[in-house]
């Protein structure tokens, strides 16, 4: 759990319809990737903690024989069954709305358990352990998140900048943060309260210290050019914890409104281009 910080269920409130449009989805090789690295053969039962909308349970459906998703947003859990009705693999998927530390008892074993950028949310020596209490021997638990750029050796401006070769403008996301924090002060928010110091790195240690042997890190190119519009700009900023909508309060429209302004004058045509980022995986056995 984040230091000085305690969960509670405003984290990701009101953020959920707007995720599936908001956010980047992982590199399209992922689920075959998945797919090879753990030998899945339709099968199986997953695990997916923190599933959020349906945003890797759904996709991997196919590939098991049943799939658990847990998240404590009951926005997230009913997202994710309108993903499951749409992707037509409702009878394969339950979702549980639960914290993953508050797990429901009679959930059966797993031959694999994901974390898809939900793990520095939870508390996670608990979480890990409870996660590899249900795993079944050989089993493994899946750490997926965006490939963070390379930090960059050179500290002069221009090296620092990224070169932007795409047809539309980038998306203005220093100055998008910077509004954000115009309006909820300079110190991150999440949920009821502060995050003052982030959110935890460091989760290696975790896994290992809960006893799982690895890991196998594997890497899905990502680079593909999108288009994206305002709405979705819009979109993705209501999907994050930090600027969910719940935390602007009466002032909501107006800040959509500053927001509309600020990325009209970066984009007068309402398009924006970025390339897809890559996703990290790692695997690790029990
Ligand atoms: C950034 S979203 C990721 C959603 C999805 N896994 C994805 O990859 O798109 C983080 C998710 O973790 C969930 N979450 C936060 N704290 C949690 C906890 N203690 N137990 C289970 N899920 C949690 C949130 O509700 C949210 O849906």
């Amino acid at each position: 759990m984040a230091v000085g910080w305690e969960w509670d269920d405003a984290l990701f409130l009101g953020a959920a319809p707007y995720y599936r449009r908001g956010r980047i989805p992982y590199a399209p090789g992922l689920v075959d990737v998945l797919a090879e690295a753990l030998e899945l053969d339709g099968r199986g039962r997953l695990l997916d903690m923190g599933c959020g909308p349906g945003t890797l349970a759904v996709p991997l459906a196919h590939l098991f024989g049943e799939v658990v998703g847990v998240d404590p947003d009951e926005g997230m859990i009913a997202e994710a069954g309108r993903a499951a009705a749409e992707a037509g693999v409702t009878a394969k998927v339950r979702w549980v709305r639960a914290r993953a530390e508050e797990l429901p008892a009679g959930l059966g074993t797993f031959t694999v358990a994901t974390f898809a950028q939900s793990f520095h949310w939870m508390d996670r020596d608990l979480v890990a352990a409870k996660v590899r209490d249900l795993l079944r021997p050989g089993g493994s638990l899946v750490h997926v998140s965006d490939l963070k750029p390379e930090p960059r050796a050179a500290d002069t401006a221009d090296t620092a900048e990224t070169v932007h070769d795409l047809p539309h403008p980038a998306v203005p996301y220093e100055a998008v943060d910077e509004l954000v924090r115009r309006y909820l002060g300079p110190v991150r928010r999440a949920g009821r309260g502060l995050l003052p110091q982030g959110t935890p790195g460091g989760e290696a240690e975790v896994y290992a210290r809960a006893g799982f042997a690895g890991p196998r890190r594997l890497v899905v190119p990502g680079g593909q050019a999108l288009v994206r519009t305002r709405d979705d700009v819009v979109a993705g900023v209501f999907s994050r914890s930090f600027s969910a909508p719940h935390l602007f309060g009466e002032r909501r429209d107006a800040f959509e409104a500053d927001l509309d302004r600020l990325l009209r004058e970066a984009s007068p045509s309402g398009r924006f281009s970025e390339r897809r980022p890559g996703t990290e995986v790692f695997v690790w056995r029990k």
